[in-house]
């Protein structure tokens, strides 16, 4: 009996073996618990992000040009005379190029203007010498058209008044 010590355990007491009991059940339990956590809550891809939109999102261009939105063809309020000499008048009218009346030539406005915006907008609109109908902006209103020519009248010396716009 004297190897009898050898295998004795270091539990020694009813209450030992009780605990060691527990520990053996609750150790396991909490290590299982913390590991299903941190694969739970781990950061996921959001599915929303591979949709088509969110992606054109993240890879549209930083600035955008919209062609012709603000005429009046595409449905948009009638471009200010500016607006219109601006973008189709000052080619010619601008410099004075092929003999346009320049913006500015009171002399020049002054003839014509002294026609009246009636004629003008009458020789405008269908073109004279080496102006094309219009000035080339077959688009154009004769409303945008109109004030477009009292823009550069008046830029020009003239006082004419801005015609009333069109009833629709
Ligand atoms: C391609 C060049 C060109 C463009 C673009 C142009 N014009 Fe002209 N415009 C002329 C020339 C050239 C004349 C002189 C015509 C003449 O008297 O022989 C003229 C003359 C005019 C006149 C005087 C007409 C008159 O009664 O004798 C008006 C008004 C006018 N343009 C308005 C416009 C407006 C408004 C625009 C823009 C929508 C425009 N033009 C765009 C070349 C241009």
């Amino acid at each position: 009996m004297s190897n009898h010590d050898e295998h004795s355990s270091f539990i020694k007491t009813p209450q030992q073996l009780v605990v060691i009991v527990l520990l053996a059940f609750v150790v396991p339990v909490i290590a299982i618990v913390l590991l299903v956590q941190i694969v739970v809550k781990r950061p996921h891809a959001d599915p929303g992000a591979m949709t088509p939109e969110a992606i054109a999102g993240r890879i549209a261009p930083v600035g955008r040009i919209e062609v012709g939105a603000a005429g009046a063809a595409a449905g948009g309020a009638p471009r200010s005379g500016e607006d219109v000499v601006k973008q189709y008048c000052a080619a010619c009218h601008q410099t004075g190029a092929a003999g346009a009346h320049k913006i500015g030539d009171k002399a020049a406005w002054g003839k014509v203007a002294k026609a009246g915006l009636e004629a003008m907008l009458k020789n405008a609109t269908q073109g004279k010498g080496a102006m094309p109908p219009r000035g080339g902006a077959a688009d154009l209103s004769d409303y945008e058209l109109a004030r477009a020519i009292v823009f550069m009248a008046n830029q020009s010396g003239a006082s004419l008044k801005e015609p009333a716009a069109p009833s629709k």
